[in-house]
């Protein structure tokens, strides 16, 4: 069913203008990963021999990353709805923005593009626990629409999918895009949204503008979150176990309903999201 997400990427489309704004991108996001980034993402940066210079051709990235976790960057051209999106993490195929930002929009960015998914999120990709945890999460996906699919009120079915979505979206932003992680006596981060932000990466370790606390599950589904601006709560894990087992937790919590009434607020789960989910082959 996935096949059809993926298409091609057109390296030689990519501008003279395009790897500029790559080149830009990496060289001043390099010295911010050595001081804030965790020590998986800094090994992956590692592994995957990215260039410099040039936006990565996503073949030869997978080259390196597949034979550590059997992950793989496959190109799509914008938004996946959810479920197809979480049944590729636990396929162990990432899908992955192929366009990249302007060059004179550097910073804010309201969608993914190339140096979101590939510089922010790939490198953690080629640790193996994180990898489990992405597999685990996608397997939540399909106990939910197998959950759901069991409720025969149509109103009530969606009415406790949409607060499912918005409970596993919530964690996915408050961990794998936002996460900080416990480092000796301090704190590194390890979520993509922050390891592909030269501004935000800096404030949520340093500013006293954020809010840091130990990740609580019943908090961070409750919790809503805003995308337009630097965020002002975050949460820590301790390790990637730690975050393994959370997921775990909250597949056990889905099934004890616990997720079918979280608070309302952001993020909107969409038609299409809902849709991806009532679609959901059984297993
Ligand atoms: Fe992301």
């Amino acid at each position: 069913m996935t096949a059809q997400l993926f298409i091609h990427q057109c390296y030689e489309l990519y501008s003279e203008e395009n790897h500029e704004t790559w080149r830009r991108l990496y060289a001043r996001m390099l010295p911010r990963w050595e001081q804030y980034a965790n020590q998986h993402f800094l090994a992956g940066i590692r592994s995957l021999c990215f260039s410099p210079d040039q936006v990565p051709l996503l073949k030869d990235v997978n080259k390196f990353l597949r034979p550590l976790t059997g992950f793989e960057a496959k190109a799509v051209s914008g938004y996946i709805p959810a479920f197809l999106f979480f049944d590729c993490l636990r396929n162990r195929a990432f899908p992955t923005t192929v366009s990249i930002r302007s060059a004179d929009r550097l910073d804010y960015l309201p969608e993914p593009d190339i140096f979101h998914d590939v510089a922010g999120h790939v490198p953690m990709h080629t640790d193996r626990n994180f990898a489990e945890t992405l597999v685990r999460f996608g397997e939540c996906a399909h106990t939910a629409a197998g959950l759901v699919s069991e409720i025969r009120d149509e109103a009530e079915r969606v009415r406790t999918l949409t607060s499912i979505v918005k409970s596993m979206a919530r964690f996915f932003w408050f961990t794998i895009e936002f996460g900080l992680m416990r480092a000796g006596d301090g704190l590194r981060v390890y979520g993509s949204g922050l390891l592909s932000s030269y501004g935000e990466i800096e404030h949520a370790i340093e500013s006293r503008e954020v809010q840091r606390y130990p990740i609580q599950l019943e908090w961070a589904i409750n919790q809503s979150f805003e995308i337009d601006h630097y965020q002002p709560l975050l949460f820590v894990v301790d390790s990637f176990d730690h975050l393994f087992s959370l997921v775990d937790r909250l597949e056990g919590w889905m099934k004890e309903g616990k997720l079918s009434q979280v608070a309302p607020g952001e993020p909107q789960v969409n038609e299409a999201d809902l849709k991806s989910f009532l679609d959901a082959p059984s297993r």
